[in-house]
């Protein structure tokens, strides 16, 4: 087993990378006022800031575009999307939507109102905003001991059972629906076991509770479990992800993770009458519910993505050569959210820069610096993006999928150690303007004499 693991692809169609140098960013950086979203993608060489969309879609997926059935009502490449979706995730209605947030909005336009709370082991970002734009609470329910980046866990994604619970003792008529994401994005990229989703499914039974799935990264979720719970090692991915659908009422899914498509998203759901609820206000809001805010062609790339990313060479591809980049930096002294994330690698700012306060957010000084030493664009997940309430100070580094080859992981290696051994030089920021809301995207920046 000591054999590489080589990417399970060869390339057919390139894209060229141009290469600058660390005076040109240092120049780009301050005029960017040291903030990653205002960089022009051209001047990085290597794009960790999201796996969502970035992915390189297969000769088939492209195939499938040609195949692309652009007719408004009734077609043919819906009828293929329909199928694909049903046959995966064994819900009876599919509902197509331009993206995972489009998808969220309807289904919790449809399903709560103010004063609801919504539990989930972790909402991500987009699913708390849609939540709480109906007024309602989005609520988290990770074990605490899960809130320790170095503590190693197979399943650091898993809902805490006690605190659903008591969650459900005190309000049980405000909660009309439980999430459950998998992985776990803001947690880490943890996956989730199944055992996980079949408790928190037998408790929304008994209280008549649906449970929904945030799907995004449902195949990566299913090969963790393939290779870490008891009882499923000789399982094939497809039927792992079947059963994991099976505990749920619906789901919600951007296509753009593992559906390796450039676009487009889906809601799922069991329940008719909702079904129906949920395509008028497609109607008003996305388009015919044959199409949903998409091209026909999308949903020809998104039906074949979704059956590529269950692949089970492709996946012992993409698991190994995510954890490849977090074990090689781990083992290098560098504190990451331990065990490696299936979609990304989260580097603990707070440890990896103790010289540096919150106030002066370590995440964002670490994620410039990674810039100008290697050209390499990352996410702060800290307190520039989460204000004084985040818990860490996190930098993601998000691998897009058959995008990247080993050398260009191994390149962004050699960066991080690089900044490692310099790390003590390296200095604060401090915010000189800021937007009202989601300030991480626009805020100003400046250096910290
Ligand atoms: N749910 C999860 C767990 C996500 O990670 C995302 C997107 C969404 C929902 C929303 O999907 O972007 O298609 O509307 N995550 C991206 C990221 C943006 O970078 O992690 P969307």
């Amino acid at each position: 087993m000591n054999k590489i693991i080589i990417e399970p692809f060869k390339i057919k169609s390139v894209e060229p990378i141009s290469i600058n140098t660390k005076i040109e960013r240092q120049k780009i950086i301050k005029n960017a006022h040291y903030n990653l979203f205002s960089i022009n993608s051209r001047d990085v060489i290597i794009d960790l800031l999201t796996d969502s969309g970035t992915g390189a879609m297969s000769s088939e997926q492209w195939a499938g575009i040609m195949r692309g059935d652009e007719s408004y009502a009734g077609s043919n490449s819906f009828e293929r999307f329909n199928k694909a979706v049903k046959n995966i995730f064994g819900f009876e209605y599919v509902i197509p939507t331009h993206q995972g947030r489009a998808a969220e909005k309807i289904l919790f336009e449809v399903i709560c109102k103010e004063g609801d709370i919504i539990p989930s082991n972790a909402h991500f970002d987009t699913t708390r905003a849609n939540i709480e734009f109906q007024q309602a609470i989005a609520k988290d329910l990770i074990p605490d001991r899960f809130k320790d980046t170095q503590l190693d866990d197979p399943f650091k994604g898993n809902m805490d059972i006690e605190k659903l619970k008591n969650l459900i003792d005190e309000h049980l008529d405000k909660i009309p629906i439980i999430m459950m994401t998998i992985t776990n994005n803001t947690g880490g990229g943890q996956p989730v076991s199944m055992a996980n989703i079949r408790d928190v499914s037998d408790i929304a039974k008994e209280h008549n509770i649906p449970l929904y799935i945030d799907a995004c990264r449902f195949a990566e979720n299913a090969y963790f479990i393939k290779q870490r719970e008891n009882g499923y090692s000789e399982q094939s991915i497809e039927d792992i992800v079947k059963e994991m659908f099976s505990y749920a009422d619906g789901c919600t899914m951007s296509a753009k993770k593992d559906g390796i498509s450039n676009i487009g998203g889906f809601l799922c759901t069991n329940d008719e009458e909702l079904s129906n609820r949920k395509k008028d206000l497609l109607i008003l809001t996305e388009g015919f519910p044959t199409y949903g805010g998409l091209a026909g062609r999308d949903l020809d790339a998104i039906a074949i993505g979704l059956r590529e990313a269950m692949d089970v060479d492709y996946l012992n591809y993409r698991i190994n050569s995510t954890s490849y980049l977090g074990k090689k930096i781990h083992d290098y002294g560098v504190p990451i959210l331990m065990p490696p994330g299936g979609h990304a690698i989260y580097i603990d700012a707070g440890l990896f820069l103790p010289h540096i306060p919150k106030e002066e957010f370590p995440g964002q000084a670490l994620a410039c610096t990674l810039y100008v030493e290697g050209g390499i664009r990352s996410s702060e997940i800290g307190s520039l993006m989460f204000g004084d309430n985040s818990p860490h100070e996190l930098v993601r580094l998000a691998i897009p999928r058959r995008t990247y080859t080993q050398s260009h992981i191994d390149y962004v290696i050699e960066i991080i150690k690089e900044v490692y051994n310099q790390k003590e030089s390296i200095k604060g920021l401090k915010i000189i303007k800021q937007p009202k809301f989601l300030r991480h995207f626009s805020a100003k920046l400046t250096t910290i004499k």
